[in-house]
């Protein structure tokens, strides 16, 4: 098998507080491959935001490691781009150099000025924000936001993005553009995406598989393979069994979430066992 561009094995993570260590997740393992996106889904709270910093190198795992092109991950890295919830855009710069910020940091890869314009320009075109490249922060509309925080990813070329519910504030059309964008960079480039989404029709359109986390700590509840071609948005029936599937997991997932975050508050968790299970859906032409 080839070498996965990004692999985990073994994540558990947590945060210390007053009462003690609360683990959030563990036994967590991903093998991903350039050209492949991955989805995450889960109830709200679950720990995939946290997950998301973990693989970029942001946050320690309390156990495991994360391996990028087979070196183990010791902070962030330069080809690999984070969109968080929060476009994170810094309010005194315009759109453009926003999207250009950190391009010419000592651990980014050596580009001439002419280079990192181009590749600003490049992004900025990607995302359709060309008329809005000078205007600050507090003067775009929540999806302009969202689509400038994916050009700061697109900017860095990255070989592995890492994309934290990118499309949440988007309208329907713009969403579905930003998906296909999304589908094409992944085409094109060879790049790998893990996403974070609370949509399941979006995972359903957008990746190869699609992991459900849930439980306390959470784990992989589950893991469905997407076989289909793209574009999918015509296959209703092969979608169907699938969306089902996925909804009742998420749905069982959700309440013992809920019920557990009401009874434990924040105290250290004890596992609940869940047994993961493996579903695939392919085409039948
Ligand atoms: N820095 C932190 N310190 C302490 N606890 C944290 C920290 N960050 C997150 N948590 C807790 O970890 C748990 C998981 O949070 P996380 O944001 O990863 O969830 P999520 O699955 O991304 O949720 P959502 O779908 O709502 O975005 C939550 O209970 C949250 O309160
Ligand atoms: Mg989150």
């Amino acid at each position: 098998m080839n070498t996965p561009v990004l692999q985990a094995s073994s994540i558990a993570l947590g945060y210390r507080q007053p009462e003690g260590l609360r683990r959030i997740l563990e036994n967590f393992d991903l093998r991903l491959q350039p050209g492949e996106i991955v989805t995450l889904l889960g109830p709200s709270g679950v720990g995939k935001s946290s997950l998301l910093r973990v693989l970029a190198g942001l946050q320690a795992p309390l156990e495991g490691e994360v391996r990028l092109f087979g070196e183990a991950l010791a902070g962030p890295h330069p080809r690999v781009a984070v969109a968080f919830q929060d476009p994170s855009l810094l309010p005194w710069l315009n759109l453009e150099h926003n999207v250009a910020f950190g391009l010419d940091f000592k651990h980014q890869p050596k580009r001439g000025a002419a280079e990192r314009d181009a590749l600003v320009d490049q992004a900025i075109a990607a995302v359709g924000l060309q008329q809005a490249r000078g205007r600050y922060p507090a003067e775009l509309s929540g999806g302009m936001a969202q689509r400038t925080a994916l050009a700061r990813c697109l900017a860095r070329e990255p070989h592995v993005l890492l994309l934290d519910e990118p499309f949440g504030a988007l309208d329907e059309v713009t969403r579905a553009d930003m998906q296909q964008l999304l589908l094409r960079i992944v085409r094109e480039r060879q790049t790998a995406a893990v996403l974070i989404t609370h949509d399941i029709d979006e995972a359903l359109l957008l990746s190869e598989r699609i992991l459900l986390l849930g439980g306390t700590p959470a784990h992989a509840l589950g893991e469905w393979h997407v076989d289909l071609p793209q574009p999918r948005e015509e296959l209703v029936d092969e979608l169907g069994q699938l969306r089902i599937d996925i909804l009742k997991t998420l749905r069982r997932a959700s309440r013992s979430h809920d019920s557990h975050t009401r009874s434990a508050g924040d105290l250290p968790c004890a596992t609940t066992a869940t047994t993961p299970f493996t579903r695939a859906a392919t085409s039948s032409s």
